[in-house]
């Protein structure tokens, strides 16, 4: 181990995600070829090369550290420390030109997430925390919103790019529309959950997240005041597969929403589009 204590480890951190940032914005002005992991999963050249300069940063800075990293990067020799390193969140986005993405990197020591680093190259917006310590955007505190009732929340979501058809998010999206002001997917987990940190969202959930996507936005959020469990208020754990993260205000009302679904009960009935194509001159 180095003398690194994890309190150290956020100037690091925000050093090597704003030189993947660059690396990842020069291929952003390029446009490059999209390949595919899975029928759905884009990956292109910018994952792999941002991959590959942050596993180089922590082998030289951190020699003692573990590495897990989305595209392939592992380093597991059961030290103390790990890092989750997401070289480029919301590639779909990336790929088409969108410009909402991300680089999120994290570091647990002894299994607790001790940092988190998210930032956001096209708004240069740098998103940090450390255990204990609370959560800044910019160097600024950030605190999650105040909004105590769901049917004035916006709300962001997510779905996967893997066996989508088996996913039932789209009945938690057409429910959580229809009782809120409104839910966004915008294609980044991390940033999802930034966003919640920094109150511009007041929730966010998303089924079979890894990870990657999820270990410094977690803490962001976290740090920010904010609560974070499983679909049933349990506690979040990286490989749970389910996240629900809030002001901490609206999360059992959440909660509630979501048994009710899971349950069947309640469902707005979705209109057929000939009815709806009937309908729609009233
Ligand atoms: C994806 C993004 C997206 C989420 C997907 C993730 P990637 O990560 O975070 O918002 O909905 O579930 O896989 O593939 O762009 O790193
Ligand atoms: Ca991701
Ligand atoms: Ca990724």
């Amino acid at each position: 181990m180095t003398s690194s204590q994890p309190t150290n480890l956020v100037p690091a951190m925000e050093s090597i995600a704003r030189e993947a940032g660059s690396l990842v914005m020069s291929y952003f002005h390029q446009r490059v070829n999209i390949e595919y992991k899975g029928d759905a999963d884009l990956v292109t050249v910018a994952d792999r090369k941002s991959e590959a300069l942050i596993l180089e940063r922590i082998r030289q800075q951190f020699p003692t550290h573990d590495v897990m990293g989305e595209e392939g990067a592992r380093i597991d020799s059961g030290g103390d420390y790990k890092w989750y390193v997401d070289p480029l969140d919301g590639t779909t986005n990336f790929a088409h030109g969108f410009p909402v993405f991300c680089i999120s990197l994290a570091v647990e020591c002894r299994g607790q997430r001790a940092a988190g680093v998210v930032y956001d190259p096209t708004r240069e917006e740098m998103f940090t925390a450390e255990l204990g310590k609370g959560a800044r955007l910019n160097g600024q505190t950030i605190h999650v919103s105040t909004t105590s009732r769901l049917a004035e929340c916006l709300v962001g979501t997510g779905f996967p790019s893997h066996k989508r058809h088996k996913s039932p998010n789209i009945y938690f999206y057409h429910q959580i529309t229809l009782r809120t002001h409104g839910v966004r997917r915008a294609g980044s987990a991390a940033l999802d959950l930034c966003n919640v940190a920094c109150g511009r969202f007041d929730a966010f959930w998303e089924f079979n997240l890894n990870p990657w996507d999820t270990a410094a936005g977690v803490l962001i959020a976290d740090e920010a005041g904010g609560r974070v469990t499983n679909f049933s208020g349990g506690p979040f754990q990286l490989d749970s597969r389910e996240t629900l993260a809030s002001n901490g205000l609206v999360h059992e009302a959440l909660i509630h929403e979501f048994q009710e679904i899971f349950a069947g009960r309640g469902l707005e009935e979705l209109p057929s589009p000939v009815e709806y194509a009937k309908d729609r001159a009233t």
